[in-house]
């Protein structure tokens, strides 16, 4: 399988969402990282096909999508970011109502629900209405409503937002339990959903794709440019306005940083191993250094 971008931008009046965007996605699971107005949503709705492109198409194993429609529709899961929901509908009635729509049997369609309000661990509040769940238990009832009919190309629109820590980890282990013949792209601005899941992640920055890279191969571009040195409180500001700083920390009068630079930005710096949140910070971050 194939997804693939042409030359995709998108403009709202003098807003440049998407600058010229090409790549071609196959069976995988993929990140879409980048900070908030980078263009994530407006690329993820042009690739399901909500939003048409002011430039450029978008093709499934060689054809177009809006020509496809109703054929790319039912091979396709999406997760909207703002994802709205029937509150007097009982999460079974809603799943059940949108597995009809993605043309799933009834039997077919309670029996998918059942599984995947399970996998979810939602299944005790089945027949709750949805109105009364809180945010991260409608999250994943969208989550669910993209798994319906087990599409081949699901879009995930920050699924993980509002999901507390031990949700998180589940929905890394659902992730990965897909089967790998499928193509998954999910957007996020948390590094930590993708380092372990993504077999690779795209940057996107200003509606540009700055690059698309393995997560390990993200990390090794920072090796040996990430440090940490101890300095008394006072020396703190001149190192971080002059080198980008990734975590500060303060003990008994001092500060401890985490600092990123291409040469040693203090003599008593010590080098540490690269991680996610140095690489956003160096390529995503919005400080320019
Ligand atoms: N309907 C719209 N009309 C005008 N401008 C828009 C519209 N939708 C998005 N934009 C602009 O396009 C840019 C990209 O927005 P988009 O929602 O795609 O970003 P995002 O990466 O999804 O951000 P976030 O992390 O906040 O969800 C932003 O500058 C935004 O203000
Ligand atoms: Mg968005």
């Amino acid at each position: 399988m194939a997804l693939v971008l042409e030359n995709v931008s998108k403009l709202y009046g003098d807003t440049v969402a998407l600058d010229r965007t090409s790549f071609a996605l196959n069976c995988g699971i993929y990140g879409l990282l980048g900070p908030n107005g980078a263009g994530k949503t407006t690329l993820m709705r042009i690739m399901t096909d909500l939003l048409a492109p002011s430039t450029g198409r978008v093709l499934l194993d060689g054809q177009d999508i809006s020509a496809l429609g109703g054929e790319f529709r039912k091979r396709l899961g999406y997760l909207p970011q703002d994802f709205g929901v029937y509150p007097n509908f009982t999460a079974e009635q809603f799943l059940l109502y949108i597995g009809r729509l993605k043309g799933l049997s009834k039997f077919e369609a309670k029996r998918q629900t059942d599984e995947l309000l399970h996998l979810v661990g939602l299944e005790k509040k089945q027949r709750k209405k949805l109105g009364s769940f809180s945010g991260g238990e409608r999250q994943r009832v969208g989550i669910v409503q993209a798994l319906l009919g087990d599409p081949d190309v699901l879009i995930l629109d920050e699924p993980t937002a509002g999901l507390d820590p031990e949700e998180r980890i589940r929905f890394r282990g659902i992730l990965s339990g897909l089967s790998q013949q499928r193509l998954v792209l999910l957007s996020t601005h948390i590094v930590s959903d993708l380092e372990a899941v993504a077999n690779e992640i795209i940057l996107l920055k200003n509606g540009v794709v700055l690059k698309r890279e393995t997560p390990f191969e993200l990390l090794r571009t920072l090796e040996g440019a990430v440090w940490t040195v101890r300095v008394p409180a006072g020396e703190e500001a001149v190192l971080t306005g002059a080198y980008l700083c990734s975590n500060v920390m303060h003990r008994d009068g001092k500060s401890v940083l985490r600092l990123i630079s291409g040469r040693k930005p203090h003599p008593d710096a010590a080098p540490v191993t690269p991680n996610m949140e140095d690489m956003y910070l160096k390529y995503l971050g919005k400080q320019e250094i």
